[in-house]
């Protein structure tokens, strides 16, 4: 590991005025130190990232596809060193860690095809009287630079998804790695660099988001934002980026509904490593469970001797299933959250007990629907479990929520799960599984306050384009 890590900037490592330890969150051992961007660095990074596009924008589909797949290929080839980093830095399980670097490397594969398969629609100029003798069609061109601010969670696969796309698209990007995690994204130069990417393309600035913010969504050559974060960041780089293009992935605390008449021993696996898989530190993340009435006591009983089994221990070790959360700040807000929910009626089932920076997992019941567990996003380890009577209840519970990002609900019933899909207010709905299932191609984003847009290679690419319509006269007649 190197000693400290200077900023990429017009691709060559510069000097940081200040730098700043990264601890290892786990052992809380000094890993490295890492430069801190100031605002100037930005705006350099911006200025670099601009003129590296106007060479960009030309390279043809083929070529951006080369560097994409070339970059998947090279991350595969170093997949231990990488899913290495995200255990050090981030305290995942080296197992979880593992699958997110195969996740990555796909991601940026999905990325090499949608580069070549961008094209835009024929438009029927003869549908209207005026529109005879004319062709029309559309043509989506990139949009200059793309900043994109990301989070600690997945800190290779949710930078994959905002650097493939804006490189499929022909963009340059600007990226501000989450605090917690920049060595992730600092990797990504040397894979780039030798993947074949121009100098300028891919900027990385480590940094704090409240000193980048504004030069990464003011500036006037930043043509698009991309940030995955809480809502109130969200909130404050919508009203910086003004009528910029933006995409917000802003979290949620999903409801999973298990209906009447389904197996249980079959599921509870899959709702533990739901609710708990990463501490529960990921924006889908079961955090509400309904359980049919008929269901409810032998579902509590599986799924708590199940959580009580889970290993707490070091993110090196292949048994771990539990680990340090991300912060000491996090963690004390998790405690806070847990004794209000407590204090406000909640019966802790098991977990709660904290030892250095590790939660054990918590299960509640009774939980006040006023209570911050209930209504905030939690990230981290606590599950709420209730019981209920008529699917309109639970959906409507489910429902109860300023969130709407992934929801899911299982059961025997095709007519019941298509009356469930259709009412549940959430950007995916899941159907026979967990909330906590994504692919990365899929559609992904939010209803209500978790976001605006959508990723998913070829949806966030999209949305990193302009669409231009040119009709042409062919003849005077
Ligand atoms: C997220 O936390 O939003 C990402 C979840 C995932 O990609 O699995």
């Amino acid at each position: 590991m190197k000693k400290k890590w200077q900023l990429w900037i017009g691709g060559k490592w510069r000097e940081a005025k200040s730098y700043e330890p990264l601890n290892n969150p786990h052992t809380e051992e000094e890993l490295t130190q890492i430069g801190q961007a100031e605002p100037a660095d930005a705006i350099e990074a911006i200025v670099e990232a601009h003129a590296a596009f106007q060479k960009f924008r030309d390279y043809p589909a083929h070529a951006r596809a080369k560097i994409l797949a070339k970059a998947a290929t090279i991350m595969e080839e170093r997949s231990e060193e990488c899913a290495k980093i995200i255990a050090l830095e981030g305290a995942k399980s080296i197992r979880n860690a593992r699958e997110e670097i195969s996740r990555t490397v796909q991601t940026y594969r999905f990325s090499a095809e949608a580069a070549k398969s961008n094209y835009g629609e024929r438009i029927p100029m003869d549908a209207a009287e005026g529109g005879e003798n004319r062709f029309g069609f559309t043509k989506r061109t990139p949009l200059g630079v793309v900043t994109a601010i990301t989070p600690f969670n997945f800190p290779f696969n949710l930078v994959a998804h905002k650097v493939g796309p804006a490189i499929a698209a022909g963009n340059s990007i600007v990226l501000k790695p989450a605090e917690q995690t920049p060595l992730s994204s600092l990797f990504l130069a040397e894979v780039f660099k030798e993947a074949g990417l121009p100098d300028g393309v891919l900027n990385i600035i480590p940094g704090k988001g409240d000193v980048l913010s504004e030069a990464l969504t003011t500036h006037p050559h930043v043509k698009k934002v991309t940030f995955t974060g809480s809502v109130e960041v969200g909130h404050l780089i919508q009203q910086q980026a003004g009528f910029r293009k933006l995409t917000l992935e802003l979290g949620s605390n999903s409801p999973f509904i298990i209906d009447e008449g389904v197996d249980i021993d079959k599921i509870i696996e899959r709702s533990v490593m739901g609710a708990f898989s990463y501490n529960g530190q990921v924006c889908i993340s079961i955090q509400r469970i309904y359980v049919h009435q008929s269901l409810y006591e032998a579902f509590l009983e599986r799924f708590v001797a199940r959580t009580k089994q889970l290993v707490a221990g070091s993110p090196m070790d292949e048994k771990t299933n539990i680990t340090a959360v991300i912060s000491k700040k996090s963690l004390e807000r998790l405690q806070e959250w847990l004794e209000e929910a407590v204090q406000e009626g909640a019966k802790l089932e098991c977990g709660g007990k904290v030892k250095g920076n590790v939660m054990k997992p918590a299960v509640l019941t009774n939980v006040n629907r006023d209570s911050k567990v209930f209504r905030n996003e939690v990230f981290g380890p606590i599950v709420c479990i209730f019981p209920f009577d008529t699917l309109d209840e639970a959906i409507e519970d489910a429902n109860d929520s300023r969130y709407g990002l992934n929801s899911g609900f299982i059961s025997p019933s095709l007519e019941r799960a298509f009356y469930a899909a259709e009412r549940l207010e959430t950007g995916g709905v899941i159907i026979n599984d967990i909330p906590t299932y994504r692919i990365d191609n899929m559609p992904y984003g939010g209803w209500k306050d978790s976001g605006v847009g959508r990723e998913g290679v070829k949806y966030a690419m999209n949305e990193m384009m302009e669409e231009k319509f040119i009709s042409i006269k062919t003849s005077d007649e």
